[in-house]
């Protein structure tokens, strides 16, 4: 567009803002050309994340909202950045199964819908939590029996999985079950009463996961855990079970690395540390998900945006050098909608599209480390 004398200002607005965006685009391709990556972005490539993780065959997941869908722009960009959507609530036992003769699939099937219309994959979330797990669990009109309790967990599992067999691809079977010292969650589903394997260790996860299996045999199941990223009680745990697991043959698919973290996270202790956590549970032969990445920050200034660039940036360059890391996928994406509003109702700034579904610095940060080099052969998804 040339800019005549008398320019308007709106004139002199469009000139830069397409001056910025050719910029930008020669900053791209000069840094393809410079790395000779095999994976830049072909003129007509469109700039998303998903189309830039498929060169590496990795999934590139958000959580959703079905009451969302409807927002022309949540819809447009879910659609368009992201090739995993994960309901954020809509398949949790207090949704989907809110009284003991009656499942509600309606929040569920609308995400699915939106998913297969859009040649997304699922990721079910999931089967055994101790949250939101509804009343007539918690408060019974007489006490559970671990037997009848035990059943009750039985058939959820084997009508949610059954509900979805052959359309949600991978399951959070079990959430969090570890407490921070290793030992095992205390919760209704573990002790209080439990189904049946209260003291016994990590047998409640296996019985879960075999229930899994047997309602969806070809779906990938995962135990899911936060605050397990790097080395700690709860990390070994972890690991610990996932190793007897392997062992044993029981259906583990992989583990679930939830990562939400902060702006402090990208010191070389933790980020090594994670690397080498994920690297033990890639060599048992596991897929390892980074599920439910956030990076809050104290507030949405420039330098706690481009700090948070660098989290996101650090944490997919760790997925993207590991072939076991066969999904990086974020809890939303727009900050808008983040789970983590402050107590004044203020909402964070952690992900990587900002309240207006702009791409913030983390966004450009993540779509450049893409544009790298990193491991791009197949990843478990790809390899079967
Ligand atoms: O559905 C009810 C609605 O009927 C009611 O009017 C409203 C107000 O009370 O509450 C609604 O339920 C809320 C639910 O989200 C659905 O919006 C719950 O209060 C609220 O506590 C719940 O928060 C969710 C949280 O898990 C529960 O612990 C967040 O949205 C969700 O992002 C968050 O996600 C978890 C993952 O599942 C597991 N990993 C940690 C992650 C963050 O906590």
């Amino acid at each position: 567009m040339r800019c005549r004398l008398g320019c308007t200002r709106n004139d002199l607005y469009g000139v830069l803002y397409h001056l910025h965006r050719a910029l930008f685009i020669l900053a791209v391709t000069g840094l393809c050309l410079l790395t000779g990556s095999s994976k830049g972005q072909r003129k007509d490539d469109p700039l998303t994340l998903r189309a830039a993780a498929e060169k590496h065959h990795l999934l590139m997941g958000t959580a959703a909202d079905a009451d969302l869908l409807s927002d022309a722009q949540y819809a447009s960009t879910l659609r368009s950045e992201y090739s995993v959507l994960e309901p954020e609530n809509e398949m949790k036992f207090d949704s989907i199964h809110p009284a003991p003769d009656r499942y509600n699939f309606s929040g569920a099937d609308a995400l699915l819908a939106f998913a297969e219309a859009n040649s997304m994959k699922v990721r079910g979330h999931n089967l055994l939590w101790y949250q939101q797990v509804p009343g007539w669990i918690l408060f019974p009109s007489s006490p559970w029996t671990p037997a009848a309790l035990n059943k009750v967990l039985a058939d959820h599992i084997a009508t949610v999985v059954g509900h979805y067999k052959g359309r949600v691809y991978a399951w959070d079977v079990v959430n969090e079950p570890f407490n921070d010292n290793g030992s095992m969650r205390s919760s209704v589903w573990y002790d209080k009463p439990g189904i049946g394997y209260a003291g016994q260790g990590t047998k409640m996860i296996e019985q879960a996961l075999r229930w899994a299996h047997a309602a969806d045999p070809h779906a990938r199941l995962f135990v899911n855990e936060t605050g397990a990223e790097g080395f700690n009680a709860k990390s070994n745990a972890v690991y610990a079970m996932a190793k007897d697991f392997v062992r044993r043959g029981v259906p583990l698919s992989g583990i679930g690395i939830e990562l939400h973290t902060g702006i402090g996270f990208d010191q070389p202790g933790s980020l090594d540390a994670l690397q080498a956590n994920v690297k033990r549970l890639a060599a048992l032969g596991l897929e390892v998900q980074f599920t439910e990445v956030d990076v809050d920050t104290p507030n949405g200034d420039r330098f706690g945006m481009s700090e948070e660039a660098s989290v996101y940036r650090d944490l997919l360059d760790i997925c993207l050098r590991q072939p076991q890391c066969s999904l990086f996928q974020t809890w939303g994406f727009t900050d808008a909608h983040s789970w983590l509003t402050r107590p004044n109702g203020v909402r964070g700034w952690p992900l990587p599209f900002d309240r207006a579904y702009r791409k913030k610095p983390a966004y450009r940060a993540m779509l450049k480390r893409l544009e790298g080099r990193g491991y791009d052969g197949p990843r478990p998804l790809h390899a079967r």
